[in-house]
């Protein structure tokens, strides 16, 4: 979905940025290796680097390094966040594998993301300080921890309300992407307001992309990138409770455009990310 030079290069970071495992015990550091080798769109680093570019022409190579190693701090809290919402929604499988619950039992999965947690908040923390915090808020409670609390809450309620649909979603995903977008401008030097406008993006981003992620539980042709399908077996409070698949692609594509629209009110050349909208709106998997 995304520059593949780039992809690359954090993959390999990825890897070596690890959090060592356990000396009694291999098992932790197997699901950790399992859990980021089994690939992702590694969206939400590459979002936090297109923002730094944006506002940013010319990055010297320590702050690069730097950078990078900030990118896969985000990926690896993403990656926690995933391993445990699967053991949440009892999900066996994710980007067409085994999730790491189903391979190697809840305690290590726990664990494991624990340790991806940890481990993202120290990287996070030990290169751009401020925008770690804006991440770190964006991640905790409010924030996603608090819309994955209201996600199980949720769960088979006989009239939900939309009220804690759109809570559920602006806290359990947007937050995320508000926050990786505000700490990428943060990160490159931005104005505070600039660094806002650039949050604002990001939430609408994330609401497009969850209602997206709604819509492909349960219509998507995931043949290549196979999650499990729980929605609805789980009762989930998603947008489908309410609207029909077409109004829902609707909503992505108005939702999208609210977001795009605050890239135009910033004084940067944001094309890079007007493309990402534009790819996301109509993603398969
Ligand atoms: C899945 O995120 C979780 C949601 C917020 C819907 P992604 O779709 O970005 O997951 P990967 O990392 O690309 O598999
Ligand atoms: C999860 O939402 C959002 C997170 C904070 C991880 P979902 O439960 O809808 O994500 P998928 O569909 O399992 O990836
Ligand atoms: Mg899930
Ligand atoms: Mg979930
Ligand atoms: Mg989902």
């Amino acid at each position: 979905m995304k520059k593949s030079s780039e992809k690359a290069a954090l993959e390999k970071k990825l890897l070596s940025l690890l959090p060592a495992g356990c000396a009694f015990t291999k098992t932790l550091d197997r699901a950790l290796v399992y859990c980021m080798k089994t690939g992702g769109k590694r969206l939400r680093p590459l979002l936090f680097m297109d923002v730094v570019k944006a506002v940013k022409k010319d990055i010297p190579p320590e702050m690069k390094k730097k950078l990078l190693d900030f990118a896969c701090g985000i990926e690896f809290i993403h990656a926690y966040s995933l391993v445990h919402d699967d053991i949440m929604d009892g999900d066996d499988m994710r980007r067409g594998k085994e999730t790491v619950c189903k391979k190697f039992g809840s305690s290590t999965a726990i664990l494991a993301g624990d340790a991806l947690l940890t481990r993202g908040l120290e990287i996070l923390y030990g290169s751009f300080p401020v925008a770690a915090a804006m991440v770190n808020a964006g991640v905790g409670s409010p924030g996603m921890i608090a819309g994955q609390a209201a996600d199980m809450a949720q769960e088979g309620k006989k009239s939900p309300s939309e009220k804690a649909l759109w809570y559920i979603h602006l806290n359990k995903t947007a937050a995320f992407f508000a926050a990786v977008c505000g700490a990428g401008a943060a990160a490159a030097g931005a104005p505070e307001k600039d660094a806002r406008r650039f949050a604002s993006f990001g939430r609408r981003l994330g609401m497009a992309f969850q209602v997206r992620d709604d819509m492909l539980d349960r219509g998507g042709d995931m043949k290549k990138y196979k999650k499990s399908r729980n929605d609805e077996k789980n009762d989930k409070l998603t947008v489908l409770k309410f609207y029909t698949l077409a109004k829902a692609m609707r909503m992505v594509n108005e939702i999208s455009a609210e977001a795009e629209s605050f890239l135009e009110k910033l004084p940067y050349d944001t094309s890079s990310l007007l493309e990402m909208s534009g790819a996301l709106r109509e993603r398969e998997f």
